[in-house]
């Protein structure tokens, strides 16, 4: 067996580029992601040392302070702010983006127990399943209490999302190959998001840095479970299915990233961001449109060698700004 190094962990499921598997293979990925998740998993608060000195959450530390690579970072109006606004806003947005997940995390959570339910008895699935169960719940208390300790006010999602929330939850049982493109809507633009943040090779303060390690280290298990289970699963759907899961894809993902990519309602009262410097940071940036194209390009391609992404599929995703970027020459 290959050494369980943390390098090994983080290639091994995201790098499996494979079609379809054979029950057999398939019952084997699953075994070994399963086993990951005895060998490798951590704990919210064995795992991060909360009340280390250098784990502190202190809202002035300049390490917050979005860099000039960020949207909102690069405005004009952002750089005039004084260092401690410009800290906390940083702050606040890890604080929103961490909220966001925790509660994406529980529907997951709910979503993949009804999935669990409905499988028949014995099913591949059902152990793997409740690991990852176990590993958000993990991830939804670190957040939390990194939530808890930096103190600064975040909000739940607005009612509407709520009910979008509540559905999802149920397709894990109806329609579970669309609640895993949600599943992955939510986890693969954080994903490419986090890989970014570590690999830019700017500071960022330990505590963050720790609970990014921990958490893509575990969402590489989910992504490629989501994935493998599309690839076998999306084929023999009847084509009402298809039609339905390639047209509320885009959407999905559209609402999901920006989600995790934008600066809540709360944040823009809270410090008094001018609607025009939002629309130069987001709306209308092609830097930013080109980042969430690229955040969503994994699932995009996925979709695209399951063909659900032809034609009038194609044209929605180019109309909701989530198109591949076109290439550079
Ligand atoms: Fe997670
Ligand atoms: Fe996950």
């Amino acid at each position: 067996m290959t050494p369980n190094t943390e390098a090994n962990v983080l290639a091994m499921p995201s790098e499996e580029r494979v079609s379809a598997l054979d029950d057999e293979r398939y019952a084997a990925l699953l075994a070994r992601l399963s086993h990951q998740s005895v060998v490798k998993h951590y704990d919210a608060f064995a795992d991060v040392a909360w009340d280390s000195p250098e784990m502190r959450i202190d809202p002035d530390d300049p390490r917050w302070i979005l860099s000039e690579d960020d949207p909102l970072g690069r405005t004009a109006w952002y750089r005039a702010q004084p260092a401690g606004v410009r800290s906390r806003i940083g702050l606040h947005m890890v604080c929103s983006f961490m909220q966001v997940g925790l509660e994406f995390e529980s529907v997951l959570q709910r979503g993949l127990l009804n999935f669990a339910q409905s499988l028949p008895h014995g099913a591949p699935e059902f152990r793997y399943v409740y690991h990852e169960v176990i590993e958000e719940g993990q991830h939804s208390l670190m957040f939390a209490e990194f939530v808890r300790r930096a103190g600064l006010p975040v909000r739940g999602l607005p009612w509407w999302q709520k009910i979008g929330a509540a559905q999802v939850m149920r397709f894990g049982r109806t329609f579970p190959e669309l609640f895993f493109v949600f599943v992955l809507g939510g986890e693969d633009p954080i994903d490419h998001v986090q890989r970014r943040a570590l690999a830019s090779g700017r500071e960022v303060p330990p505590v963050i840095r720790r609970i990014m390690q921990i958490h893509i280290t575990e969402e590489a298990r989910h992504l490629c479970f989501a994935r493998h289970f599309l690839r076998r699963r999306v084929p023999q759907l009847s084509a009402l299915r298809r039609f339905i899961l390639s047209h509320r894809a885009p959407v999905i993902l559209g609402i999901m990233s920006q989600m995790m990519m934008r600066p809540s309602a709360t944040i823009v009262r809270t410090y008094g961001i001018p609607k025009e410097v939002i629309r130069e940071a987001y709306t209308h940036n092609v830097a930013h449109r080109a980042r969430t194209q690229e955040a969503v390009g994994k699932v995009r391609s996925l979709l695209a060698e399951l063909g659900l992404y032809e034609g009038g599929v194609a044209r929605l995703w180019k109309l909701l700004g989530l198109a591949a970027p076109p290439a550079v020459a």
